[in-house]
Parts: C-alpha cells; structure tokens; sequence
C-alpha cells in the first residue's frame, strides 16, 4: 500500500479487463506476419499485452531492418485487420462481472476513468455499450510514451483532478501494471501471478474482485 488515503477513482484498462480483445488483437498480426513470412505464434503474443500498436510491431519484427514506411503500411494492415474482427463486438462480449463492477462503484461514488493503451479504445466502449460509465477516457492518442511508462495513468488522473495515491488501476498486463505503479497508484492485477503478481491485490478474473475488501 502507498498511502491510507481514501481511493477516490478507478482506472480501468480496457483489453483483458472488461472485454477480450487481445484474440483478435492475436489473429491479426498473425495474419500479417504470415504475409510477411515472419514467425508469430500464441506464445509471442502473450508478450504484446497491453503493449503499443508500434513496440508489438518491433517485438515481432525482431530487429529485422525495415524502412518506417513499411512499418507503417505494415501498422495500418494489421489495424485494418483488427477493425474488421471489432465489428461483430457488441454487449455480449463484456467479460464477466464487468458492468456489475462499473455498476457497484457508481453506487459508491467512485469516480471511473479508463487509461487503454488502444487507439481503438473508444470504439471498443462504444460498442460494449459502456461509453458514459467513464468520466475520462484516455487512449493511445492521448500520450506520446505508452505502458510500462506511467504516462497514461498520469494523464487520466490529471483529467479526474485527482493526486495518484487517491487512484486504483485495474490492470493485466505486466507493463500496465509497472506503469501504474510508476505513477504512483495503487494496483488491482487480473490474471496469474506470474504475471500481475507486483500488483497489490490479484485477482483470476474481473468477476472475483471484493470491492469491500479494496476501499
Ligand atoms: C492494448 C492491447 O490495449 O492496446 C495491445 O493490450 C495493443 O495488444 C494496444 O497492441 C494498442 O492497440 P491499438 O488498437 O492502438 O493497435
Ligand atoms: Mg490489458
């Protein structure tokens, strides 16, 4: 724990934590890096977690020399990729206990904000219908240098008024994790403790989480 202070807000990370996204993330850049003849499997993919569009791209590239105008190309087929799986994402593919949580927490007067890594985020919350819950939205749009770097939550709480130790992140990523405790927040991991096990309280799913026990 960082402080007693009272939680104020919760900042909740998008894919992996109210939806899963990161299937479809996976099925694209398999596709381009099929195209491109690069190996990509399962297992490389769980390295791109909560990982920009662009450092996924160079972690499967893997130092390979390519111009930034073939990255870029490459950057906007995967997306291409990506957007066409969203469309069929609707309410149906919010993870378990997802709203009940949003729910729970605007009954008790936490303030909710949402810090995704993705450029994609808002089209993502539009779809799964959870647009007005949040009070901020901050994107891959919103900051230069991405998670594990703190600027995101930074952001997000700056835009909520808010000092960082009065923020919970919710997170399941490994870099999310690191870049909100960077930022000063307390932390709720969702996922194994192999992965999230820095956070201060882990949780296997989203469904699991005792707000009562947190603030
Ligand atoms: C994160 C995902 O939320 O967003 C990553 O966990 C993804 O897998 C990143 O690479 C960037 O997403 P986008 O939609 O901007 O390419
Ligand atoms: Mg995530």
């Amino acid at each position: 724990m960082i402080s007693k202070k009272k939680i104020e807000a919760f900042i909740f990370d998008l894919d992996g934590v109210l939806t899963d996204t990161a299937e479809y993330h996976y099925l694209a850049w398999k596709r381009l890096a099929d195209e491109e003849g690069l190996p990509f499997s399962r297992k490389d993919n769980e390295q791109l977690r909560g990982v920009s569009r662009r450092a996924s791209l160079d972690l499967i590239l893997k130092g390979r020399n390519v111009s930034e105008k073939k990255i870029q190309e490459m950057m906007d087929r995967k997306n291409g990729y990506y957007r066409s799986y969203l469309e069929t994402v609707s309410e149906k593919d919010l993870l378990s206990g997802a709203v009940e949580l949003l729910d729970r927490l605007k009954k008790k007067g936490i303030r909710l904000a949402l810090a995704s890594a993705s450029k994609n985020a808002p089209t993502v919350i539009d779809k799964l219908g959870i647009v007005g819950y949040f009070e901020v939205i901050a994107d891959g749009n919103s900051v230069e240098k991405t998670k594990p770097a703190p600027d995101l939550f930074l952001y997000a709480a700056e835009q909520l008024n808010l000092e960082p130790q009065v923020c919970l992140v919710i997170e399941d990523a490994e870099a999310g994790i690191a870049a909100a405790q960077a930022a000063g927040m307390h932390t709720i991991g969702i996922g194994p403790v192999e992965r999230v096990g820095a956070a201060d309280f882990v949780y296997p799913s989203v469904a699991e989480i005792k707000v009562e026990e947190i603030i």
